[in-house]
C-alpha cells in the first residue's frame, strides 16, 4: 500500500513541488494527501490548490500556543489518513504534540552537511565560513534543531565564484531528485510507514 505523506512547508514549496510530480510520475510511490502550511499567504499554497492536493494552512498566531495548533495538524492528519510527515521548508520546530504521534515518521530536509550549519541560512553560514564542500541532508526529526539522525546526504562543492544566488540554485537542483529518491529508499526498504 502506498504511503499517505503530508508535506510540510513555509515559503515557495519548490520542495512540495518536486515531491508531488515525483508522487505522480511514479518515481516516489506516495500519496500527497495534504500540504500543511504556517503561513496562508505563501505560494506553496497556490501550488497545492494547482496541483489538486488539500492543504491545511494556520496562523499560528491565532492559537494559544504550539500545542494548541499541533492538536488542530493532528486532526487534520488524521482526516487525510497520514502515514508519514514530509518537512520542505517548514520554518518551525516540531512540538511533543506531533513528535509523540508520529514518533520516527517525520523527516527534514537541510541545505548544509549536518551537523555543520544548523538552523537559519545554512547558505549564508557555509558562505560565511568558507567551507569549500557543503550540501543537504535528510533526516529523522527529533526535538531538536536539526538534530535527529541522518538518513543520508549529498555533498556540494562551493566553487570560488560561487554566491549565495548560484549556490542556492546549486542546492535546489540537487534537493529536488534528492529527496524523492531519497524517500522512496526509505518507504521501500521499511516496506510501510514505520522506522526505527
Ligand atoms: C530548502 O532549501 C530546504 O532544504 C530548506 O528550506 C528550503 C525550502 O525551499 N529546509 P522550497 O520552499 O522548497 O523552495
Amino acid at each position: 500500500m502506498t504511503t499517505r505523506i503530508a508535506i510540510f512547508a513555509s515559503g515557495s514549496g519548490s520542495n512540495f513541488q518536486a515531491l508531488t510530480d515525483a508522487c505522480r510520475a511514479g518515481e516516489l510511490d506516495a500519496t500527497p494527501a495534504l500540504l500543511v502550511c504556517d503561513r496562508p499567504g505563501a505560494y506553496v499554497v497556490e501550488r497545492a490548490t494547482a496541483a489538486d492536493i488539500p492543504y491545511f494552512a494556520f496562523a499560528p498566531k491565532s492559537y494559544k500556543d504550539k500545542g494548541e495548533f499541533e492538536a488542530h495538524i493532528l486532526q487534520e492528519l488524521n482526516r487525510y489518513e497520514v502515514d508519514f510527515i514530509v518537512l520542505a521548508g517548514y520554518m518551525r520546530l516540531i512540538g511533543p504534540t506531533l513528535l509523540s504521534a508520529y514518533k520516527g515518521r517525520i523527516v527534514n530536509i537541510h541545505p548544509s552537511l549536518l551537523p555543520a550549519f544548523p538552523g537559519l541560512d545554512a547558505v549564508g553560514q557555509a558562505l560565511l565560513y568558507g567551507v569549500k564542500l557543503t550540501g543537504v541532508t535528510i533526516h529523522f526529526v527529533d526535538e531538536g534543531m536539526d538534530t535527529g539522525p541522518i538518513i543520508a546526504q549529498q555533498g556540494i562543492e562551493v566553487e570560488a565564484d560561487d554566491t549565495r544566488e548560484t549556490l542556492e540554485k546549486k542546492i535546489h537542483q540537487v534537493e529536488h531528485t534528492f529527496y524523492p529518491k531519497t524517500l522512496q529508499q526509505l518507504f521501500s526498504v521499511k516496506g510501510e510507514a514505520t522506522i526505527r
